[in-house]
């Protein structure tokens, strides 16, 4: 049996160790802090999914897998390390389940030559308390188009998880960082759910922190439409009240917040670029403040 470790059992990482034990082909190891007790996914239809996974809790305790799923929040990923340590070889292939676009860089220093796979989540998932996690819609996963691509895809099947491949990861990565720059920050920042945008001055914000990240995203190479930052506000503002984000979960918790994979990508891609990102880095600057008082 192909041997896969989920690094990260949250919301999403919860999600895909049930989806892949549920293929009964894989042998998959949720490798956690504490107990999970078996993983229960409430689905959006309503039906419930329990599934038993092999739990360690020791990184000195595993060995190589084929197949690591990384699912930690971003800025947890340096924590992962002992983890990544052990589990990685030569032929081990490290599935990035995280937000931004700076996967590799992130990853790379910590997986000894291990092939990466940077992914976008589509997977809109809450966390309910361990090893339960509520599904909002159908999950699915887009990564780069090519060899690593095809075979996480491959290895996702049958497990009710899409696995998309695209020719352009860059535009795909892009797109999900440049809906992403607004909302968690200021909801964060303001610790209001998204009714927030509401207020003209906070759409206005959101729509500069948008069109920073889109204005760094034409000159990475991604093609994005020019009136981005307007149909995000747009998009925001439509969504029902009750509407958060998980860096506003993150902060009501107490936990630290993942600012840096976000807005900090951006001001530091911006920087590379020579493209100004003034409010990117005001933000970044604030929400460093904040994570630092909740560590
Ligand atoms: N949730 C969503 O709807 C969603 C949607 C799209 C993208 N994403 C992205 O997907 C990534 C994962 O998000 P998430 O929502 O799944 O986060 P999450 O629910 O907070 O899960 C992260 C998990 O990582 C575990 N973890 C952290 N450090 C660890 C370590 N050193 N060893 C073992 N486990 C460790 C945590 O375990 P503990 O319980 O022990 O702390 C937690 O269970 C993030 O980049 C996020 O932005 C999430």
């Amino acid at each position: 049996m192909t041997r896969v470790a989920v690094v990260g059992v949250g919301a999403v990482g919860g999600v895909v160790a049930a989806g892949l034990a549920s293929t009964g082909r894989l042998e998959v190891t949720a490798c956690v802090r504490t107990p999970l007790g078996g993983l229960r996914i409430d689905r959006p239809d309503g039906a419930v999914q329990k599934t038993s996974v092999r739990e360690a809790l020791d990184p000195s305790l595993v060995t190589e897998a084929a197949w690591v799923v990384l699912a930690t929040k971003a800025h947890q990923t340096a924590g992962a390390a002992p983890w990544l340590k052990r589990l990685c070889g030569a032929g081990t292939r490290v599935a990035v389940l995280q937000n931004g676009i700076e996967h590799v860089e992130r990853v790379a220093p910590l997986t000894g030559g291990a092939g990466i796979l940077p992914a976008v989540v589509e997977i809109s998932a809450e966390s309910l308390g361990r090893g339960h996690i509520r599904l909002f819609g159908p999950p699915r996963i887009v990564v780069p188009a090519g060899h690593d691509g095809s075979d996480f895809a491959a290895l996702c099947e049958g497990s009710g998880i899409t696995v998309a491949t695209t020719g352009d990861f860059v535009t795909a990565a892009w797109a999900k960082l440049c809906q992403n720059v607004a909302n968690g920050a200021v909801t964060a920042l303001t610790m209001r759910r998204m009714p927030v945008f509401a207020n003209p001055r906070i759409a206005r914000l959101g729509r500069a922190l948008v069109e920073e990240a889109r204005q760094v995203a034409a000159a990475s190479g991604a093609h994005l439409p020019e009136d981005l930052a307007d149909r995000v506000i747009a998009t925001l503002r439509a969504m029902p009240p009750e509407s958060g984000s998980s860096m506003l979960w993150d902060r009501l918790a107490g936990r630290a917040l993942e600012y840096d994979a976000r807005n900090g990508a951006v001001v530091r891609a911006g920087a590379r670029l020579g493209i100004p990102t003034p409010h990117n880095d005001a933000l970044t600057a604030l929400l460093e403040a904040v994570s630092e008082a909740e560590k």
